[in-house]
């Protein structure tokens, strides 16, 4: 029997869908990557933008036929375009078997087997507290060495802009003792390298009066451990003890992920994200006086096009890429959610005229980004550096590719036959924008 996930959206989708991957391997299922042709197909789906909310359109089209021709394939959507639309869902693709939001999707298969028994099945309440039964790990995944533990479910933060608070609910964390053990199980299986996930982890805790340091300094005492790492960090929630952090645990990736999303206090104010950009600069500010910031891998997320942007918000994004120096930034234009405070307030779609100009300015700031990006990475020529391996090329065998402890992709070359998750140091020769290359 054959099972096949397919995943959108972030870090919190792909790892409940490794998750829901192990307890369908625990029933005896066989799980590959998306196929028509699996007996059970889940598609894990995401809302933060349009796009990745059409694809389960397209990809349910695209089912359709599949299913007629094998009638006893099961198809599960889950995810945060299932919290959003639940039954909506089954009344337009009536071949759906379950819909499941993020909170459910543990039972997954108990909801496969009530559907067969007696016919398409919806989940999607929302639970008070979070806390898990046990750490699943897809036996396949025991081979690349890290997995992700989320610590921190929901966003209380309600950005103007985002879907996230409605579709994954309010904040919820587990206590620090369960995730401990949690990642202590993990390590003794063989996982070496654990990412903490929270949509806000920078606001860990506070409902049991723990917080993020103290997660990481006990996470970081885990025997076995190589490497640590966490995200995201709203820059509003982010504290001095954390660089605190980075500077005394030896085992933490100095990596950050630290949103900003504009560089404009007009915009920053009319998405609710609580900080100016002096604020935001600070933190920056503290980073390069800290003795992490000559290993910070520095990334960010900005959206470009809110509404309303003019060409000086947009100088004033640049001009705060340029002095945070990012190693990468995810940037997007804006896309309004229905049923988020920006979509009441500014509407449905800009002007067509409007758009032009805002994919004029998102090529502008990738451009310049690459560049900074670029200079980053040669500062890391001629460096000998750890990297975890991840993989060979499928065309050449003596090719690997493997990331430092910063988060970066370096390419080299081996004769000798290395495994994914083993550690191996690499001497970095030539730096490209988006990765580097190296010799073993
Ligand atoms: N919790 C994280 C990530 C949230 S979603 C954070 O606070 O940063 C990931 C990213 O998607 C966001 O950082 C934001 O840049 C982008 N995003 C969210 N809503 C969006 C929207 N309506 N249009 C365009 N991008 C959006
Ligand atoms: Fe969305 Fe803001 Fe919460 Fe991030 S912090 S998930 S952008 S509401
Ligand atoms: Fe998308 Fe849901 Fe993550 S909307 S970004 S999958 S929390």
């Amino acid at each position: 029997m054959k099972a096949s996930i397919l995943t959108f959206g972030c870090q919190m989708n792909e790892h409940d869908s490794q998750r829901m991957g192990s307890l369908l391997e625990s029933i005896g299922y066989k799980v590959e990557p998306h196929s028509t042709e699996a007996d059970v197909v889940v598609i894990n789906t995401c809302s933060v933008r349009e796009k990745p909310q059409e694809r389960l359109t397209h990809v349910l089209n695209g089912l359709k036929n599949a299913k007629k021709k094998n009638p006893d394939m099961n198809i599960v959507v889950t995810g945060c375009v299932a919290q959003q639309k639940g039954r909506e869902i089954i009344d337009e693709y009536p071949f759906v078997d379950a819909v499941i939001g993020p909170d459910a999707e543990d039972r997954l298969v108990e909801y496969l087997r009530e559907a067969r028994r007696s016919g398409p099945k919806v989940d999607v309440d929302q639970q008070d507290k979070f806390s898990y039964q046990d750490t699943l790990v897809l036996e396949d995944s025991v081979s690349t060495s890290h997995a992700y533990i989320t610590v921190v479910k929901g966003c209380d933060s309600f950005c103007s802009y985002c879907i996230v608070p409605y579709v994954r609910g309010r904040e919820r964390s587990r206590n620090i003792d369960e995730i401990v053990q949690d990642a202590q199980k993990l390590v003794s299986k063989g996982f070496s390298s654990i990412t903490l996930l929270g949509q806000n982890i920078a606001r860990f805790g506070k409902e049991n009066n723990e917080d993020l340091p103290s997660l990481l300094r006990r996470v970081s005492d885990i025997k076995g451990l190589k490497r640590l790492s966490f995200l995201t960090s709203h820059p509003k929630d982010f504290s001095s003890e954390i660089i605190r952090c980075f500077e005394e645990l030896d085992n933490l990736c100095p990596q950050l992920h630290l949103p900003a999303q504009h560089g404009s206090n007009k915009i920053l104010k009319a998405m609710n994200r609580g900080y100016t950009r002096e604020d935001y600069l600070k933190v920056i500010e503290e980073l390069k006086r800290s003795r992490v910031w000559d290993k910070l891998c520095l990334t960010t997320d900005v959206i470009i096009g809110f509404p309303e942007e003019d060409e000086k918000d947009f100088a004033d994004l640049m001009d705060l890429m340029e002095k945070a120096e990012f190693d990468n930034s995810y940037s997007f234009i804006y896309s309004a959610r229905p049923g988020t405070v920006a979509h009441k307030k500014y509407g449905e779609e800009q002007d067509p005229a409007n758009r032009k100009v805002f994919v004029d300015r998102l090529a502008r700031y990738q451009e310049r980004q690459k560049q900074i990006a670029f200079n980053k990475n040669k500062r890391l020529e001629g460096k000998v550096l750890e990297l975890l391996v991840e993989g060979s090329s499928q065309k050449d065998p003596d090719k690997f590719s493997g990331r430092t402890s910063g988060g970066k992709v370096v390419n080299f070359s081996s004769k000798e036959k290395l495994f994914p998750g083993s550690y191996v140091m690499v001497k970095i020769v030539k730096a490209h924008p988006t990765h580097l290359s190296g010799e073993l």
